[in-house]
């Protein structure tokens, strides 16, 4: 089905797609945002639900105020790490970040779409949102492919953005997008960078018929 270009064509976007924290201001062109909103539209949703919702945000008063829930949670989640500065710290850049990008989008999941009895969502209620990050996965490889830098940020109260972005109270705010250009897209994870964490052996994490007894 595929020639061994493509084939690691994939495997090149798949491994060098990275979770960005700095942009520059350059516009994004709206026939590549195109491209990744469909790539988005074609991910595997649950019962082929396709809960998903995409909010595209420019206006700078509204990226600002996205920006001040993001801080307000970091500066709430400080506590936690009072004697490691370095995650409130990274934390920081990731709202620089979402105020320098050109575009912000809110993708949202919608457990009502579909009806009371999706099919295979009964049993675990939680397949939309599951599907929701599918879609997000697909537009980080697609901005990849373009050549553009996304990032994803996840600390918010979702009752602030639903405010700011005046989102019914049913509907989940999985996720804010950062999307723009970048001078520096990273190597390798940035928290691997800084010696945060480093991926973990895949072979640790491969069991075989049944979960282990581990010593
Ligand atoms: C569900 C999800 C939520 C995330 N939320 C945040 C976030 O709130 N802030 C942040 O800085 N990075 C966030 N990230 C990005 C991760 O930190 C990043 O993907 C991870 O460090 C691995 O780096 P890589 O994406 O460059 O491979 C999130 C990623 C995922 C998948």
């Amino acid at each position: 089905m595929f020639t061994n270009e493509e084939k690691e064509a994939i495997y090149k976007v798949i491994y060098s797609r990275r979770d960005v924290r700095s942009f520059t201001s350059d516009p994004v062109p709206k026939a590549a945002i195109e491209r990744i909103l469909e790539a988005a539209h074609h991910a595997p949703s649950v019962g082929f639900m396709q809960p998903w919702n995409f909010i595209l945000i420019e206006e700078e008063e509204i990226k600002h105020r996205l920006a001040w829930a993001a801080d307000k949670e970091r500066r709430a989640l400080a506590i936690h790490y009072e004697n490691d500065d370095r995650s409130s710290k990274f934390l920081n850049l990731k709202i620089e970040g979402m105020k320098e990008a050109p575009l912000t989008i809110c993708v949202t999941a919608d457990p009502t779409r579909g009806g009371s009895h999706v099919l295979g969502r009964n049993s675990i209620p939680e397949t939309d949102i599951m599907s929701t990050a599918c879609a997000i996965q697909n537009m980080w490889l697609a901005s990849c492919a373009e050549g553009l830098a996304m990032g994803w940020v996840s600390f918010y109260k979702k009752s602030d953005v639903r405010d700011i972005l005046e989102i019914p109270p049913h509907i989940d705010p999985v996720a804010l997008i950062s999307i723009g250009y970048t001078d520096g897209y990273p190597k390798a994870p940035i928290l691997e960078t800084v010696k945060w964490e480093k991926r973990k052996e895949l072979e640790k994490l491969v069991y075989h018929n049944k979960w282990p007894v581990l010593t």
